[in-house]
């Protein structure tokens, strides 16, 4: 038996890969993924091997998955129950295929996560892996160990010699270059403000600058390739607008979410460069997406959304819906431009050779175009079958 463990190197996945090592006996290969959470992953792999592991793997996917992942996703305008961006969820696909094919190259027969029986990550994994190797046994630790707790996984670390990490640590997190996330503690409470201290990549609303901040960015066929006429390469771009957005405080996302495996859960999110993408992705549409088209992939965005959040990136109703999405933004491409200022984003100009927008059409001063008398009859006729329906 050999297993494939997603690892990141902290408490959670270094007890796993302790107890798979112990309770399966056999080779475990550690996958370590750098996605942009600008952690120093220097040293992970020598920790891994330190606590069990036969090879482990250190990978950076920055740029794979922010053009493979990211925008593809985000041509979609897609948000979660009107709020989510949806950071975490759009990972865990890319994580898995790493998954699949390291157990493929090194002849594996199983698959190992970290995720908790109660959430929705290990839904995404193990579907993913469903899809994508249906024959790769996966091991959820979590869902069948005898450690039910915090606590008990403390005490397994100490008694194993696993280094604890160092400070407390309140939340439940996961981090990206997409977004940080936090859940648990207090938080569990709905009512209850996140506190000051939470926040990792937005300044406080009450430090931001007093000075409001002019961005343009710049669009080619739905994906974002460069800021104030730069051009970045998918992961800097993304960490670029990071720095700018979370420098006034946008980006910062509280809500109550309802989780796949049916329950509500309360996360905390900070998605600044996300937060900017997705405002400015949308107002280049408001000038060159056709009305139609528009109206019917807003109406596909719960859709595409419960895609990504519920698992099901390998799956033909995404595919299906990609191929929809992609299309409609051939012609999106051109340049917004945003204001920050006290954690908002405003999106005060924008442009594009594409642009449907028709000045001598729209002017509300004298145009030699647009017939006005013709609005009498579209009226008429529409008003045809609602007329005499409120019966008085
Ligand atoms: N609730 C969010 C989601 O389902 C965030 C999950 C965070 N995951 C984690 N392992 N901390 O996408
Ligand atoms: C987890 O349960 O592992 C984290 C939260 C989630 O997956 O929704």
């Amino acid at each position: 038996k050999k297993i494939i463990l997603a690892y990141s190197g902290g408490l959670d996945t270094s007890v796993i890969l302790k107890w798979l090592k112990q309770t399966y006996k056999c080779d475990i290969i550690t996958l370590t993924c750098d996605l942009g959470q600008e952690e120093d992953l220097a040293g992970v792999d020598q920790k891994a091997l330190d606590t069990g592991a036969s090879k482990a793997y250190v990978e950076d996917l920055r740029n794979e998955f922010a053009k493979d992942f990211i925008f593809p996703m985000m041509r979609s305008s897609v948000v979660y129950e009107g709020s989510y961006l949806l950071g975490t969820s759009i990972a865990r696909p890319l994580i898995s295929k790493r998954l699949v094919e390291i157990a493929r190259s090194e002849g594996a027969d199983a698959i190992s996560h970290g995720a908790t029986g109660k959430g929705n990550d290990q839904v995404r994994f193990e579907l993913s892996v469903a899809s994508l190797a249906p024959d790769l046994q996966v091991i959820a630790p979590w869902r069948t160990w005898e450690l039910s707790s915090r606590t008990d996984l403390i005490k397994f670390a100490e008694k194993n010699n696993i280094p604890l990490p160092t400070g407390s640590k309140r939340y439940s997190m996961d981090r990206n270059m997409l977004h940080l996330s936090y859940e648990s503690g207090e938080l569990e409470d709905p009512w209850e403000e996140a506190g000051e201290g939470t926040y990792t990549l937005t300044t406080p609303i009450e430090k931001t600058p007093n000075e409001p901040e002019y961005i343009t960015i710049e669009f080619k066929n739905g994906d974002p390739i460069a800021i104030n006429e730069k051009e970045y390469a998918p992961a800097a771009l993304v960490m670029n607008l990071n720095k700018i957005a979370g420098k006034h405080g946008i980006g910062r996302i509280d809500m109550v979410e309802n989780r796949f495996v049916g329950m509500k859960s309360r996360g905390v999110y900070e998605t600044p460069g996300g937060t900017l993408i997705h405002a400015a992705h949308r107002d280049l549409e408001s000038i060159c997406l056709d009305r139609e088209v528009m109206h019917i992939r807003d109406s596909l965005i719960p859709r595409y959304a419960a895609c990504i959040y519920n698992g099901f990136w390998y799956s033909p109703e995404r595919e299906v819906l990609q191929a929809l999405i992609d299309k409609s933004q051939e012609n999106i491409s051109g340049t917004v431009r945003l204001k920050l200022f006290k954690g908002n984003v405003f999106c005060v100009g924008r442009k594009s050779p594409n642009s449907l927008f028709r000045k001598d059409i729209a002017t509300f001063e004298h145009d030699d175009v647009y017939n006005q008398a013709m609005a009498t009859g579209f009226i008429q006729l529409n008003g045809l079958r609602i007329q005499g329906h409120n019966k008085i």
